[in-house]
């Protein structure tokens, strides 16, 4: 039986004024299913964006809120214990940055009762995260490269998440797959169409003349696509 499928908007706080973060979630007027915070180091990424102290702020504003921590950083385990006591409900970690310790961090990551992503970049396989898979609430296919929001998509994401969304069923896994960059009302069907159920838009979003309707339409856009019932 084909039910109707929920897609998740993640609007990335990165594309919005640095000077008034607080109004530009408050102009999404609660239109949103997970908040996306790029958090930059300016090493892993040539650039920076914001630390622990955005998360916490975040959820002591918004106290339920998802709030979906996308790291591009290199000191890990440094900073997971520090995003983690901020109040991240979801923390994804790049498969770049010493996949020797990738299933120890996702592991760390779920022991702190939070919701772990594993995160690859454009010139990154799917094939490379195959035994991480498993151990994946959530698999960030970014279609951009990562260090800045404005970007075009780079069209073989949607390979790579038709490819993540096989695996899925073939395998019975439970991920989410979420598209991160470049993402906007015009690509968002084709990314939903590709099997992606959260989507990441910074840009788009921030730049419309109004969020809050910018993120209606893109939920209207998605609608009446189903899937068979028991799958994600
Ligand atoms: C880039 C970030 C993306 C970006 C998305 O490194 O990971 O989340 O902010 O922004 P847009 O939607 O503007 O490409
Ligand atoms: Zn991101």
């Amino acid at each position: 039986m084909a039910i109707e499928k929920k897609f998740i908007l993640a609007p990335s706080i990165l594309g919005a004024d640095p000077l008034s973060v607080g109004s530009a979630v408050d102009s999404l007027k609660g239109n949103w299913d997970w908040l996306h915070l790029d958090i930059m180091d300016g090493h892993f990424v040539r650039n920076f964006s914001f630390g622990p102290a955005m998360v916490e702020a975040l959820r002591k504003k918004y106290e339920d809120a998802f709030l979906d921590v996308h790291l591009m950083i290199n000191e890990l385990d440094y900073f997971l214990p520090k995003f983690a006591d901020a109040g991240a409900s979801q923390i994804s970690i790049h498969a770049e940055v010493s996949p020797q310790l990738l299933h120890g961090r996702l592991s760390w990551i779920h022991k702190r009762g939070i919701k772990a992503g594993v995160v690859i970049a454009p010139a990154t396989t799917v094939e490379s995260l195959r035994y991480v898979l498993p151990l994946a609430d959530l698999v960030l296919v970014m279609s951009v490269t990562p260090g800045s929001g404005g970007q075009s998509l780079i069209e073989s994401s949607f390979e790579k998440t038709r490819l993540l969304s096989r695996l899925r069923s073939e395998e019975g896994r439970r991920y989410l797959i979420q598209m991160d960059g470049g993402i906007k009302l015009e690509n968002a069907r084709i990314a939903a169409e590709a099997g992606c159920d959260a989507l990441v838009m910074g840009s788009a979003v921030f730049s419309s003349f109004d969020p809050s309707d910018y993120l209606a339409k893109t939920r209207n856009e998605l609608k009446n696509m189903t899937i068979a019932k028991g799958d994600l």
